[in-house]
């Protein structure tokens, strides 16, 4: 049994629809996740920029004590995590891999859409993952730059969000796809109007789901989890405005969020030096 809490990150809240899950699966855990909102957007950022912050969040979370990392944001898990495994003595889990595997045993024609930031579809890193499993599988990316403005603003279930997934799903329409990676943890949040947009005929995969279940077997197969009779405990750091923090995380996590503590950037920094 191991009483150290879950780590978990992200450039911002998007990474809390991940921890819904977690917690949802190993309500007995306790979880610590940092928001990154000081840097935040990172899809738009070049990948060695996005590889560096990811590293400094890692390595300060792994001097706070937890025992797993969840790189639970879809641009930092393609810039950063086979560095991240590299460095740290603690297994990390990324948002990719566990949605690559779903989508290749979902898709039919074997034909998968890939809807992301623009770091994650530059990195390539999801095409890599489905062929590692399936060489003869086709994936075809788009990137929807528009999308997190959206869905972090006034209205995130407005017609503008509508009109933007529709003319992104279009491509992949026209591709044929059958299965579809929504590839960024901010997605969930808007699962609705994917759903209507692309129809019963096709299969969405989100990583929230695939990567609580990857985490809950990586804390059973290595037997670093903690007592099961117990509920867990979770809180929150993030380099942004606490307070924005804890009101708008809600939306996110659709769970109560009490507070959140501030944490500085020169802190992080300082955690990777
Ligand atoms: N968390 C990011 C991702 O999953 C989206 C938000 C951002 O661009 O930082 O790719």
């Amino acid at each position: 049994m191991d009483p150290r809490p879950i780590g978990i990150f992200d450039s911002g809240m998007g990474g809390l629809t991940v921890l819904h899950e977690c917690l949802v699966t190993l309500p007995h855990e306790d979880f610590v996740y940092l928001g990154d909102g000081a840097r935040l957007p990172y899809g738009p950022r070049p990948l060695d920029e996005i590889r560096r912050f990811a590293s400094e969040i890692a390595s300060y979370l792994e001097h706070q004590g937890v025992k797993l990392i969840v790189a639970a944001c879809n641009s930092a898990t393609a810039a950063a995590l086979p560095a991240l495994q590299r460095r740290l003595s603690v297994p990390v889990v990324g948002v990719l891999s566990p949605e690559a595997h779903a989508a290749v045993l979902a898709t039919r024609n074997r034909c998968i859409g890939l809807l992301a930031t623009e770091a994650t579809v530059t990195s390539g890193r999801y095409t890599e993952l489905v062929r590692a499993l399936d060489a003869g599988a086709e994936v075809v990316p788009v990137a929807c730059p528009r999308l997190v403005p959206l869905i972090e603003g006034d209205d995130p279930f407005g017609e503008e969000t509508a009109a933007a997934v529709r003319e992104y799903a279009t491509l992949l329409k026209d591709a044929g796809a059958d299965t579809v990676i929504l590839g960024c943890t901010h997605y969930p949040l808007i699962r609705p109007i994917f759903q209507r947009v692309f129809g019963r005929g096709v299969t969405l995969v989100f990583s929230a789901e695939e990567t609580a279940r990857e985490v809950a077997e990586t804390l059973e197969r290595k037997g670093i989890g903690n007592d099961e009779s117990r509920e867990g405990a979770y809180r929150f750091l993030t380099t942004g405005d606490p307070e924005l923090f804890r009101a708008m995380g809600r939306r996110f996590l659709q769970l109560p969020i009490d507070a959140a503590e501030h944490v500085e950037v020169s802190a992080l920094e300082a955690a990777a030096a």
